[in-house]
């Protein structure tokens, strides 16, 4: 008996009751390791108690102003190591409290920046297929995601698509990663001029893509192909790095590995690290200095904006990020991982790629390696791959329409940066087995 309306209506979750390093623990006593991090978030595990001492201590002091009125130690403390942690030129933070939040503000924020240079008339977003930019209505409204978007189509307001940057499918043979990325940055560019460039506001992308095609990181050159056609034409470039952000990739900001600084990036996932909800639009001067010079304030704001106590869980983490030498952790752990898997299935009849970047790493299951072609829609292996790995005591983020937005399925992997190489060699041993077991399950069942 529940008065949550969880997710599914019709199904029990098991109760999650203590945490322990990288380990759930539901109150069976059943132990499992999270090797997603819920959903990309708890970067420091179950256990990090540092966070909670920090939490505690500031709502104590003083847990919550509003943001029309004060400022808070908590506050400027939390952005002035946000912003020691991003690559110079986005030097401003503007705080949320989630992913879909800020992002919507980091398109507000777009338009009145056009509006305030005395160009209001650029109101028009490009975004990619497969991709995921939230589910608030702007956000949703620039994400590709065929599935997310289905029910709510009608109500969504225009927004334009260009392809991916998705080589394991889209790169053809006879095509260099660099040729490929020089393309993409050339679909832009026409649909960009298609439109009017003098209509288009900004290009919005995920660095790595997320959970929609299962960890897709660009090829080398493209971002700073993009960013070049951004500039061009007077665009901004917004980065989703909702999740691939905060040290995920090995380096705090993922857009850092591909030399692109953008004009606005959002960060939430690993910024309270699941210990407060807390995200960040990062500006970068330019912007700021228009709002600051024209309207002097942004139209947009939530009550919660600025949280005292979650800007303390914030700072706490980028401590714990920088004292731990946690991004050496994350690169070393990845290539650990992305070896592990490659080892144990890279071989395998049904695992058609293993990519990603850090510890966010994607593996997409085909029905047939040399064709590419994916499990059909009807079979939900994702979902069945969910359960073997439960049962197994192995947490992991299976995604589905990862091929064409419909078929094809992908384990998403992003545990949390502290583990070491006896967590990964469970990872992999847990996994493998859960996804022999998940398609013979739906092999019996077709
Ligand atoms: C890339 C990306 N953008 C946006 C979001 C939305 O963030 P939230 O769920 O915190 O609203 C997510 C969440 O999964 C994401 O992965």
């Amino acid at each position: 008996m529940t008065h949550i309306m969880h997710r599914l209506l019709n199904t029990p979750y098991p109760v999650a009751v203590a945490g322990d390093g990288p380990y759930l623990i539901d109150a069976q006593g059943k132990r499992y390791i999270d090797s997603a991090s819920g959903a990309g978030v708890s970067c420091l595990g179950h256990s990090a108690h540092k966070i909670s001492e920090a939490i505690a201590h500031q709502s104590k002091k003083l847990a919550y102003v509003y943001n029309a009125y004060f400022t808070t130690e908590a506050l400027e403390t939390f952005a002035d190591k946000l912003v020691a942690m991003t690559p110079p030129g986005l030097d401003w933070v503007f705080p949320g409290s989630g992913g879909s939040e800020s992002m919507d503000g980091a398109l507000k924020l777009a338009l009145q920046y056009h509006n305030e240079r005395g160009e209001p008339q650029r109101r028009r977003f490009i975004s990619r297929r497969q991709s995921y930019h939230g589910c608030a209505i702007g956000g949703l409204a620039i994400s590709g995601n065929q599935i997310r978007r289905m029910l709510f189509e009608q109500f969504l307001p225009e927004s334009h698509f260009v392809s991916p940057c998705y080589e394991y499918r889209d790169r053809s043979v006879d095509e260099t990663p660099e040729a490929y990325g020089a393309r993409l940055a050339q679909e832009l560019n026409a649909q960009i001029e298609e439109l009017g460039p003098d209509t288009v506001a900004a290009f919005v992308a995920e660095t790595v893509v997320g959970a929609t095609a299962g960890c897709v990181p660009p090829v080398p050159g493209y971002f700073k192909a993009i960013a070049e056609v951004c500039r061009k034409h007077g665009v901004l470039l917004i980065l989703d790095e909702i999740l691939s952000g905060c040290g995920r990739t090995g380096t705090y900001l993922s857009c850092e590995q591909d030399g692109v600084v953008p004009d606005i990036a959002v960060v939430a996932k690993g910024l309270g690290a699941g210990y407060q909800p807390i995200s960040a639009i990062l500006v970068s001067n330019g912007v700021v200095d228009t709002i600051a010079r024209g309207r002097g304030f942004f139209f947009h704001g939530h009550t919660y904006n600025g949280h005292a106590t979650a800007a303390a869980a914030a700072t706490a983490v980028i401590d714990t990020v920088r004292s731990e030498n946690l991004l050496e952790n994350v690169q070393a752990m990845g290539v650990r991982l992305r070896e592990a898997l490659r080892d144990r299935l890279g071989q395998h009849p049904h695992v058609g790629d293993i990519r990603g970047r850090g510890l966010l790493i994607g593996v997409e299951l085909v029905a047939d390696r040399e064709t590419k072609t994916p499990f059909s829609a009807e079979t939900m292996l994702w979902n069945t791959l969910q359960k073997t790995a439960f049962a197994r005591g192995l947490i992991c983020y299976p995604g589905f329409g990862t091929a064409d937005g419909v078929n094809g399925d992908h384990v998403l992997l992003a545990p949390p940066f502290i583990i070491n190489e006896t967590h990964v060699a469970e990872i992999v041993d847990k996994l493998a087995p859960s996804i022999d077991e998940a398609i013979a399950a739906v092999r019996k069942a077709a």
